[in-house]
């Protein structure tokens, strides 16, 4: 191996442990004298990003030490005296670790430290390309569940809504103009229904990431005997990634996350933008939990967690960019662009879900004034397609229906209006080419969503029948959940009761 380059440590000298000897300094167990560090120290350091997965590189390393000494590579004496120095490691936590280029190198200095050169022989057979690729994967598994979570709550709170307004009649919109009449419901489970797709790509990305790189070593494998199915499955992984270089140098799990986070914020933003509007038209009452006031106007109640949650999506699209962007032709294998790419990930993660989090409290506290929203679901003739449907129900082409309505809405927008604009296109009354009752009801904003039952239609009926697949469909994702937290903490148990055995 090339000095220095630490993370070959393991195919040659670290065999007999002495490789990575310490002179007690623990400064220069991986790093030696020629790399100890100068102006760009820091620079080159991501110990400030690194707690977020010390817990997740304590578990990579328990494994690994298991594994080797499992397949005979160090002694089973060696291997209990590495996993009592990690235990003491652990107990002191991360900010008692010693300084280091990254975590994986802190903590092995802080083994060495603590039981002399053995401690070397920790990184036996591995790399920390293999090694912080792992880590990485084994963090974002739990920071994906959460963020499924956060999704899964908002998709309860949506579909709470719905079955309380299944009835609540409101002004549905395109362009921002009054459009068609609908329901609370009707725009609730629009929302679910795309967080649904969205919770899927969640649970995709969580399926691919959830793969173990370990054993791969620098990028080219190991002369040693490892057995990587092993330590994948002690870390709770499905499988192994198992190209070597694929494992130690590829990202592209990340970017999935990362874009399934975006679509969730871009999902997440336009619900906002609507509470925002709707707040606006006075449609809806946010709690006063989830608003704000202003510090001069007294009279103001502003939806902000709203426009928090909406201004998520810059931070979550901003992450992809950056992410894709350091990932962009980057060369096999390993190169330290990498360590730059992954607080992009976590940066997406924690906005997107404590942004979501946000979004169902908002929505699952808000109040719906139901007569505020029946006196405005039929402005600006939002029943149109309706009376038009009426005609054309009753023989009319609908081209010629929609002509009527249409010289209709310029003369007034009600029932007299229809008549004279029914004599004036065609030349007949009302009366004698449709029943006038038909259109008088399609005029009314609550009629014109009832008769709207088609499948994935506003009527109550038909929300009613959606909300049980939807209900159906939260269950399901929530129990894909849960079961990917069981196994995750089986994998934790399993893992300390194999460390039990030599401590
Ligand atoms: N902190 C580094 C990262 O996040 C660890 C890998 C260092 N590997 C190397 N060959 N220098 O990527």
């Amino acid at each position: 191996m090339s000095e220095g380059e630490g993370d070959d440590a393991g195919d040659a000298d670290s065999a007999d442990g002495s490789g990575a000897g310490t002179d007690g300094s623990g400064d220069t167990v991986v790093r030696r004298d020629r790399f100890s560090g100068g102006p760009a120290r820091s620079f080159l350091s991501s110990m400030d990003a690194d707690d977020r997965i010390f817990a997740a590189d304590l578990a990579v390393d328990r494994a690994h030490v298991v594994m080797l000494a499992e397949q005979g590579i160090v002694s089973e004496d060696d291997a209990a005296t590495i996993l009592g120095a990690l235990a003491d490691v652990e107990a002191a936590g991360f900010d008692a670790l010693p300084e280091g280029e990254d975590v994986h190198e802190a903590i092995e200095t802080a083994v060495v430290d603590e039981v002399g050169s053995v401690g070397g022989k920790m990184h036996t057979a591995r790399s920390r390309n293999d090694e912080v690729a792992t880590c990485i994967r084994y963090r974002l598994r739990e920071d994906l569940l959460d963020a499924i979570e956060a999704v899964l709550a908002l998709r309860g709170a949506l579909a709470d809504v719905a079955a309380a307004e299944a009835e609540t009649v409101m002004p549905g919109f395109t362009h921002l103009q009054p459009a068609q009449p609908t329901t609370v419901a009707h725009w609730a489970l629009s929302y679910e229904g795309t967080l649904a797709r969205d919770t899927g790509r969640l649970l995709d990305a969580y399926d691919r990431a959830n793969e173990s790189p370990l054993g791969g070593a620098a990028f080219a494998g190991t002369t040693f005997d490892v057995d990587r199915e092993r330590t994948a499955d002690l870390l709770g992984f499905d499988g192994v990634v198992t190209n070597a270089t694929d494992a130690a140098a590829s990202r592209d799990f990340l970017l999935e996350a990362v874009a399934a986070l975006s679509s969730v914020a871009v999902t997440g933003s336009g619900l906002a933008e609507d509470v925002v509007f709707f707040a606006n038209r006075g449609f809806v009452d946010v709690s006063d939990d989830y608003a704000s006031t202003s510090s001069i106007m007294p009279q103001k109640k502003n939806p902000d967690t709203m426009e928090l949650v909406r201004a998520t999506a810059g931070d979550a699209l901003g992450a992809y960019q950056g992410l894709a962007t350091t990932l962009k032709g980057l060369p096999r294998a390993y190169n330290r662009d990498l360590q730059r790419a992954t607080g992009h990930a976590w940066t997406a993660a924690d906005s997107v879900t404590q942004a979501v989090e946000v979004a169902a409290g908002a929505v699952a506290t808000a109040d719906w004034p139901a007569e505020a929203l029946e006196a405005a679901a039929g402005e600006g003739f939002s029943t149109a397609t309706g009376v038009a449907d009426a005609l054309a129900a009753a023989g009319l082409p609908f081209r010629t229906a929609h002509e009527i309505v249409a010289l209709a809405a310029e003369q007034g927008a009600d029932l007299e209006a229809v008549d004279a604009a029914a004599q004036e296109v065609t030349g007949e009354s009302l009366s004698a080419l449709v029943d006038p009752e038909l259109v008088a009801a399609a005029l009314d904003p609550a009629e014109s969503v009832a008769q709207r039952d088609s499948t994935g239609g506003p009527a109550p009926g038909a929300v009613r029948e959606a909300l049980g697949d939807v209900r159906d469909g939260v269950d399901a994702d929530q129990a894909a959940v849960a079961a990917e937290r069981e196994a995750l903490a089986d994998a934790h148990d399993s893992l300390a009761g194999e460390v039990a055995d030599y401590v």
